[in-house]
């Protein structure tokens, strides 16, 4: 095969790899040079364009590192990271829905005790977050571990702020035979995603609002269950219609109710006034 040319070409890369004992790479294989060679023909990029493209992804993989990730980012925006979830993730009715990681988790948060705080530095609207872990039976999970993130009240995570101490509004929480989980925390606040970046570039040159509506973060995994990667919204947020990720499903919206009352919060350690919000997540039994 010598005279590789715009009729020839993807015949000509599909044949190069034939010998590939790996099937299912050569399957996802075939189908990315297939579909990238389509997007060229149908484009038809200047040189100046395709090297557009490339300087684009270089700049995307210069940005992530252990605390950044830019790919995660460029995943989320197009909505790449939804419909992989959903795909991976089709759920039976009532069990808690998933949504996008983010690009904002960091392994290793600090372990916590029912009804801590997370936030290290008390700054935002304090916040009492409770609820349980259930099965699909209705029946409460012991043992099982929340891993919980958020941005602060200035929507921002710590991560990308240096004014927050490290591991600030993170905390990893286990339950006990109750199901029951609490602690307390600031009230989320809606962010705009990285704009420092190409993909805040992306989205500006698109036309698109960089703004997430306020959440919480959630990875829950237990014992013989199948974990669940998700978020709960306040309710009531401008954004929840135009997630820049695409992320925002009703099940996850939850009111974040506002309290004036003194005795209560004292109860719950948090400063009148305060919100709350509550929540019953499901998991899924493990099959096989
Ligand atoms: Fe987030």
């Amino acid at each position: 095969m010598r005279d590789f040319n715009e009729t020839t070409a993807t015949a000509a890369v599909l044949e190069r790899m034939s010998g590939c004992k790996d099937r299912r790479l050569k399957e996802i294989m075939a189908s990315v040079v297939t579909h990238l060679h389509a997007v060229v023909r149908e484009v038809e990029p200047t040189m100046e364009e395709w090297m557009a493209a490339i300087q684009f992804l270089t700049q995307t993989g210069q940005m992530c590192d252990d605390k950044r990730q830019q790919f995660i980012l460029l995943s989320d925006t197009l909505g790449v990271s939804m419909l992989v979830d959903a795909i991976n993730h089709r759920k039976p009715s009532g069990a808690t829905e998933s949504t996008v990681l983010g690009p904002f988790h960091v392994a290793g948060a600090p372990k916590k005790k029912m009804g801590d705080t997370i936030s290290k530095d008390g700054k935002g609207d304090p916040t009492y977050v409770s609820g349980r872990v259930l099965d699909q039976a209705g029946q409460p999970i012991a043992g099982a571990l929340l891993d919980v993130w958020q941005s602060s009240s200035d929507g921002f995570y710590d991560v990308q702020d240096q004014r927050q101490p490290e591991m600030n509004l993170r905390g990893l929480f286990t339950t006990a035979a109750d199901g029951r989980f609490f602690f307390r925390t600031a009230k989320p606040s809606s962010y705009p995603i990285p704009t420092d970046g190409p993909v805040g570039k992306m989205l500006m040159a698109l036309g698109r609002p960089p703004m997430r509506p306020a959440h919480i973060h959630f990875i829950i995994g237990a014992p013989g269950f199948e974990p669940v990667t998700t978020h709960l919204f306040v309710a009531g947020d401008e954004y929840l219609d135009s997630d820049a990720v695409f992320g925002v499903k009703g099940s996850l919206i939850v009111p974040f109710e506002q309290h004036d009352d003194a005795k209560r919060a004292q109860q719950l350690g948090l400063a009148n006034p305060f919100f709350t919000a509550e929540y019953e997540f499901m998991l899924v039994r493990e099959t096989g």
